[in-house]
């Protein structure tokens, strides 16, 4: 699908963002770029948009359908979906299943240990800043998101959890974290951008493999065929 450059409305580090005939609608575009470190480290990665943006429109769709409002509408060629054009909320939710990457090192303790129960955190979304964790009374006193903004999040986050843990088990793979982004939408708060192992961990149940972008990260291999072998677990074709 070629889309008018001058119709883009904003590039970030994994898509891009393009205006449509509809004020309320955008289209958004996989790109196969990999970042790490906020932009320091870089790469393409063969067919990564591909798989991302048919990934994250499958799990949209299964989110949906389990009561969550998202802003995706439809997968409209294999690198561009048609979705709702939100207001993001400048604050991501990561929830968290086991121990690993920030919270693991903020901490001092080993990745690998299983929470009790789903931990959720709340980052301010600014690269400038580099993404900094806050606290819902920060976000809400600062103007970030309202405190009924940051509960529908909270609970809709938990659904997702619900949701992702038991695809992916299935799949015997490990939910072991993720982020994800809300916005506004016609007053109400709906999920927004991906739901993709960009921004997930998951781990092979059993080994442990790294089966998301920290493959990337740490140089554990190569991160097309990491992406490739999930794409056929999910969709039990290769690409
Ligand atoms: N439905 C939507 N409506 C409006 N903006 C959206 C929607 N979904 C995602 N976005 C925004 O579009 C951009 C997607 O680009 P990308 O994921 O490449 O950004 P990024 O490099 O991660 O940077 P950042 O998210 O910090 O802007 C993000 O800013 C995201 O918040
Ligand atoms: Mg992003």
């Amino acid at each position: 699908m070629t889309l008018p450059p001058d119709q883009k409305l904003y590039e970030g580090k994994a898509k891009q963002v393009y205006a449509t005939e509809a004020a309320d609608e955008i289209i958004i575009h996989y790109k196969d770029d990999a970042t790490a470190f906020n932009g320091v480290k870089k790469a393409q990665i063969a067919d990564k948009g591909v798989i991302n943006c048919k990934l994250s429109a499958f799990l949209m769709e299964k989110v949906a359908a389990a009561g969550v409002p998202t802003a995706f509408v439809r997968q409209v060629s294999p690198r561009d979906q048609l979705c709702k054009k939100v207001e993001i909320i400048p604050v991501e939710l990561v929830v968290r299943n086991v121990v690993a990457g920030s919270l693991a090192k903020r901490l001092g303790i080993a990745e690998g240990q299983r929470l009790s129960r789903p931990l959720l955190e709340h980052f301010y979304k600014s690269d400038a800043l580099n993404d900094p964790q806050i606290n819902e009374e920060c976000a809400v006193i600062l103007g970030y998101a309202r405190a009924w903004e940051l509960q529908a999040m909270r609970e809709y986050s938990l659904v997702v959890n619900d949701l992702l843990r038991a695809f992916w088990g299935d799949l015997g793979v490990d939910l072991v974290d993720f982020k994800l982004e809300f916005g506004r939408y016609k007053g109400a708060v709906v999920l927004a951008d991906e739901i993709t192992p960009d921004g997930s961990r998951l781990w092979e149940r059993g080994t442990g493999r790294h089966l998301d972008k920290d493959v990337f990260r740490r140089d554990l291999g190569d991160l097309s065929d990491t992406y490739r072998e999930l794409y056929q677990r999910v969709f039990g074709e290769r690409l």
